[in-house]
């Protein structure tokens, strides 16, 4: 197992949630941080939390914003040094019914949970590949192998996985590894939060409760963020925080095999 210790990691969405988690799981271990968000409050107080651990720079980023990514990438490396470690974490849950489904909508959502990844992909991978080392934890949902009726989330997470799955078999001869963490319920604030960040997608009142109680049911972060180091130490293609998709993952391979 490698212990990554004086190794450079970029995460995005750090600042709260399962990135904080990761980030810290990470920080404890002397893995140096760059934390990035798109929410510059709570990113600097993920950042004064953090300091107690590692060495660590913070720096506002909307995932969607690709020159930032290029900029914020190159300051990094000045600072820290080459990255290692990439985490594309940042991420919302939209939601609309699909009668309400606009472009906007579906542009939205696949810009933050999709292009984010894209773009974390395409900025940090070059520099990968021209070294011949990295690892890239791209983060998924239960919801990026097993559909629910939420298509907007649904559609991303689904493209996420396939990009991870596929970007493992590629760029493997090149000493990259690729790992996507697909949690099932974390207890997070990501309803409330995708609320302040988009209230466009945000998802409609009287489901909000039992979403938020669904998720307080998962671990907390730090229980996610030793989950995913231990898992990506490993070189795990996928890594779970708990097994609440078994039952529906079975069911899903057994009506596809049927069907072949
Ligand atoms: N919490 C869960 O139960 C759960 C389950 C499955 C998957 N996920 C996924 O885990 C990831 C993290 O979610 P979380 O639950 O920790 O939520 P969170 O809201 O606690 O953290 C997400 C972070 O991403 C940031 N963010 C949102 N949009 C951004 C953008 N455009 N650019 C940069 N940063 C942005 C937010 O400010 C926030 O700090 C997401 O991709 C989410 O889809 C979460």
């Amino acid at each position: 197992m490698r212990s990554w210790t004086g190794s450079v990691a970029f995460l995005t969405g750090g600042a709260r949630g399962i990135g904080l988690g990761i980030a810290r799981a990470l920080g404890k271990r002397g893995v140096r941080l760059a934390v990035t968000d798109v929410d510059a409050v709570a990113l600097e107080r993920a950042g004064e939390e953090l300091a107690d651990l590692t060495e660590v720079t913070t720096h506002r980023l909307d995932v969607r914003d690709r020159d930032s990514f290029a900029a914020v990438a190159d300051e990094v490396e000045r600072e820290l040094g080459q990255v290692d470690l990439l985490f594309n974490n940042a991420g919302i849950v939209p939601f609309a019914l699909p009668e309400d489904l606009t472009y906007d909508k579906w542009d939205l959502s696949l810009a933050v949970n999709l292009t984010g990844v894209v773009n974390g992909v395409q900025t940090f991978l070059p520099r990968m590949i021209e070294r011949g080392a990295g690892h890239i934890v791209n983060t998924a949902s239960g919801a990026g192998l097993v559909a629910d009726s939420n298509v907007l989330y649904v559609t991303a997470k689904f493209a996420v996985v396939g990009l991870s799955e596929s970007l493992r078999l590629a760029a493997a001869r090149h000493g990259v590894g690729v790992s996507v963490l697909c949690p099932g319920p974390v207890d997070t604030g990501i309803v409330a939060n995708t609320r302040t960040l988009e209230a466009d997608v945000a998802l409609r009142d009287d489901l909000v409760p039992a979403v938020e109680e669904f998720l307080r049911s998962g671990p907390g972060i730090d229980e996610v963020g030793e989950m995913v180091v231990a898992a990506m130490n490993a070189g795990k293609p996928w890594i779970f925080t708990g097994d609440e998709v078994r039952p529906h993952l079975e069911e899903r391979m057994k009506a596809l095999l049927a069907s072949v």
